[in-house]
């Protein structure tokens, strides 16, 4: 019998997750944030692998024979990983992917997810809500980067008249976004045809926020279509200032998005919440749920004031949304999404949202962002580095005083010796380290023997 997830095979099953569990289990019990290989290495050890045999193994000698690719990645909780917005996930979502993956509902029509379609609907009104647009929706999609592509996409459709019938007119649409804006919007330019060089870069500040006054001179006499404000951006965690901002866009008529792929995981912490006033200005909203609110990839979602927003993407499709469906109080949600077989990612979010609850959630907001406040003053403390920018939410930004080649070399050096995972960036011209700290369970003293590590190297 050809075994696959159907239920006269529960045994498989359970063996299956038994055996998968203990693979995960023993790679992630390493110690340090990786193991010292290099990429010679690892390619190797890949390259010894056929990914097409063409006979198959039992499970239990093919998770054997890929425990070093599990072994030879980073390994997320431990407090010298902190390169990237890339959580350790929460337990019981990343568990809830095997709901996910077994049950392998797909999001595009009734009648592929009939209880799931409900489950992300109610999921993206209550985040909708909690991000300032009561009564209002929005979408899954994988990332940050998909949903940016799909607010500016409205932005675009709503600027002119049957664009996605007869595509661009002649005139120059811009966007303006701050110069340290995530790369996903200059992206999203040239997919939508407008171009890169559509899109305004705005300088900002010395705290790395969007400078308003220079927001106004650039987009003068501009066709603007949309403003993009960034509440916590890549580098610095910088949160733009989105009343003002939204000010300029209304002024200007232009469509304001507000990327708040990184911050919106502020809207859980009573403390910080009021940090994001204005945007609930917003016409749309990325919120990043694989970042600061801890889900495995990928979790992100489009947010919108109004669901009818989203009928730019609409289409009818013969086979999956018929047109008496919704009489039947159906919902087809390929109607939402630039996707169409799409995972039910919303599922792990209910799991991990219903488990935690928002209080406990919104703590483990406050946690690592004072946890982020203290790297910088600790890294202030000491006159071998220096802060590059204030901190703002999860990331610190600072170099080793010295030149450039220095910075690479210490981040290189702790990458090779496997001893941490910390960020390189560039800031006004030069390089600069970064550690972004999303472990609630890092101590202050794990922060001061990573610094100790990192003055040494
Ligand atoms: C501000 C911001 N927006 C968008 C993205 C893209 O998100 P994703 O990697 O989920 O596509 C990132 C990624 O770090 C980001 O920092």
């Amino acid at each position: 019998m050809f075994v696959s997830a159907d239920p006269k095979t529960h045994d498989d099953l359970r063996a299956a997750v038994t055996a998968t569990t203990e693979a995960v289990i023993q790679a992630l019990a390493k110690p340090g944030p990786r193991d010292a290989l290099d990429a010679t290495q690892l390619a190797n050890a890949v390259a010894q692998l056929d990914p097409l045999p063409e006979e198959g193994t039992p499970l239990a000698t093919t998770l054997d024979d890929l425990a070093p690719i599990l072994e030879g990645g980073i390994r997320l909780g431990d407090p010298n990983c902190v390169a990237h917005l890339h959580p350790a996930p929460l337990i019981e979502a990343a568990t809830a992917e095997l709901a996910i993956g077994i049950t392998n509902q797909s999001m595009d029509a009734f009648d592929a997810s009939p209880a799931a379609t409900f489950v992300e609907d109610a999921l993206v009104t209550r985040l909708a809500e909690l991000h300032g647009f009561p009564g209002g929706s929005g979408v899954m999609t994988m990332g940050g980067t998909a949903s940016n592509l799909l607010g500016l996409l409205l932005a675009r459709d709503r600027a002119g008249e049957n664009v996605r019938r007869d595509g661009l007119p002649q005139n120059r649409w811009r966007i303006a976004a701050s110069a340290t804006s995530h790369d996903s919007i200059r992206r999203s330019a040239a997919l939508l045809g407008l171009g890169t060089e559509a899109v305004i870069a705005v300088p900002t500040t010395p705290e790395g926020t969007m400078s308003v006054d220079a927001l106004r001179e650039l987009t003068h006499g501009e066709d603007v279509i949309a403003i993009v404000g960034t509440a916590g951006t890549t580098d610095l965690g910088a949160i733009d200032p989105l009343d003002a901002i939204a000010d300029h866009a209304q002024a200007l008529g232009a469509w304001f998005h507000v990327d708040a792929a990184v911050g919106s995981g502020l809207t859980l912490s009573d403390t910080h919440r009021r940090r994001l006033d204005g945007i609930e200005r917003a016409n749309s909203i990325t919120a990043d749920l694989h970042k600061l609110w801890w889900m495995p990839f990928g979790a992100s979602a489009l947010l919108v004031p109004d669901v009818a927003e989203l009928r730019a993407v609409h289409h009818a499709s013969v086979y999956l949304n018929r047109a008496e469906d919704e009489a039947e109080g159906q919902l087809n949600l390929v109607g939402r999404s630039l996707d169409t077989s799409r995972r039910f990612d919303a599922f792990k979010v209910l799991v991990a949202l219903r488990t935690r609850g928002r209080k406990q959630l919104g703590a483990m907001v406050d946690t690592v962002l004072d946890l982020t406040r203290y790297a910088g003053e600790a890294i202030q403390a000491r006159p071998e580095l220096e802060l590059v920018a204030p901190t703002h939410t999860v990331m610190v930004a600072f170099r080793r005083v010295g030149d450039d080649a220095r910075n690479v070399e210490i981040h290189r050096s702790l990458f090779a010796s496997g001893e941490a995972v910390i960020g390189r960036t560039t800031v006004d011209g030069r390089v600069a380290l970064k550690l972004t700290l999303l472990n609630p369970n890092t101590t202050r003293t794990q922060i001061d023997a990573l610094l100790d590590l990192i003055s040494a190297a």
